[in-house]
C-alpha cells in the first residue's frame, strides 16, 4: 500500500488487486473529481470533466434540447391516458429526471459513440436526451430496447414530435432482443442499462455486452443502490477484470470497460455526489 498526493488525502493503491480507490470517504466531491481526473487513464479526466459540466451551465445547444424535452415531459406528466393499465403520468414518473438524463446527454457529447445502446426505453425521456446528444454530435444512432409495446409506441411519438430520427426501437424482452441487437451492430461503445433491476439479469446483460464492447466502452448502470441485489451486481461489475474505471455516483454507476484483458491498473471511486 502507498499513500499519495498531499491534499488528496489517503489514496490507496493495492498492487495485488490492481485497484486504485479514489479516495477516502471523508474527502469532498471536488477532491474526488480531482482524484478521478488524475488517474493514469485519460478517460478519468474526461469523466471528471463531464461531471463538472453537470454542475455548471450546459452548453447552449444542449440546454435548448433539454428545454424541449422537459416541456414534453411536463405534457406526459399530466396525461391521464391509460396504457397497459397505468396512466401515462404514472409511467412517466419512472423516467430519469432532468439531471441524470443530462449526465447521459453530456457523456454522449463527450465520448461521441457511433453506436449507443439503451435497455429500458419506457416512454422515451432518457432516449430523447441521448439521441439529442447524438444529433448535436452529427453522428451516431441509439438502439433502445423495451418490453412494452405501448410504451415503445408512445416513445416513438414523443421522439417524432421532438424531431429525433436517429433511434432504432427493438421491442421484446431484453433476454430475447439483446442478442439480436448486439449481433446486428458495431462494437458497443456506450450502453445504458435502465430496466430489469435485479442482480442476476443485470450481470447477464453485462456479460452479454462485455465481449462485444469496444475498448473504453462506457457502461452506465441505473439504480445501483435500488436493492441489495443491484448493489451486489454493481460490485461484481466493479470487480470484473475488464472494468478499467468505475465511478460511483450513488444512484448511478458508470464504468469504463475493455473486453480484452491486459495488465494495467484499475480505478474505482468512492461515492461522488453528481
Ligand atoms: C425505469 S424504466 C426506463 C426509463 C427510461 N430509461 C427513462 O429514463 O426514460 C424501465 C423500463 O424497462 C422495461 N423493462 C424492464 N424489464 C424488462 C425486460 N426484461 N425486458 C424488456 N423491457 C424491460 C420496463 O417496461 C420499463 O419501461
Amino acid at each position: 500500500m502507498l499513500s499519495t498526493s498531499k491534499g488528496l488525502g489517503r489514496v490507496a493503491y493495492n498492487f495485488c488487486a490492481r485497484i486504485h480507490v479514489v479516495p477516502a470517504a471523508r474527502i469532498g466531491r471536488q477532491r474526488r473529481l480531482q482524484a478521478l481526473a488524475a488517474i493514469n487513464n485519460p478517460i478519468g479526466a474526461r469523466l471528471a470533466m463531464v461531471l463538472q459540466q453537470l454542475r455548471a451551465d450546459e452548453p447552449d445547444e444542449s440546454a435548448r434540447w433539454s428545454h424541449r424535452i422537459e416541456a414534453k415531459r411536463r405534457e406526459l406528466a399530466v396525461c391521464r391516458n391509460v396504457i397497459e393499465g397505468q396512466t401515462v403520468r404514472h409511467v412517466c414518473s419512472a423516467s430519469k429526471k432532468q439531471r441524470p438524463a443530462t449526465l447521459l446527454h453530456l457523456l454522449i457529447r463527450e465520448f461521441k459513440p457511433q453506436s449507443a445502446l439503451e435497455l429500458g426505453t419506457c416512454i422515451g425521456i432518457s432516449s430523447a436526451y441521448q439521441a439529442a446528444a447524438m444529433k448535436l454530435n452529427g453522428q451516431g444512432r441509439l438502439v433502445t430496447l423495451e418490453g412494452s409495446r405501448s410504451r415503445i409506441q408512445l416513445a416513438q411519438e414523443v421522439h417524432q414530435d421532438l424531431g429525433l430520427d436517429n433511434i432504432t426501437y427493438i421491442q421484446g424482452r431484453f433476454s430475447d432482443t439483446l442478442p439480436h441487437a448486439l449481433n446486428a451492430g458495431e462494437p458497443v461503445e456506450y450502453a445504458f442499462i435502465d430496466g430489469h433491476h435485479q442482480e442476476k439479469p443485470t450481470i447477464e446483460y453485462f456479460e452479454m455486452i462485455r465481449p462485444l464492447a469496444a475498448d473504453n466502452c462506457i457502461m452506465i448502470f441505473d439504480d445501483i443502490r435500488w436493492s441489495p441485489g443491484m448493489w451486489s451486481a454493481w460490485q461484481q461489475v466493479v470487480a470484473h477484470p475488464s472494468t478499467r474505471i468505475a465511478v460511483d455516483l450513488v444512484s448511478v454507476g458508470i464504468c469504463v470497460i475493455t473486453p480484452t484483458l491486459h495488465a494495467g491498473s484499475r480505478h474505482s471511486t468512492a461515492p461522488i455526489l453528481a
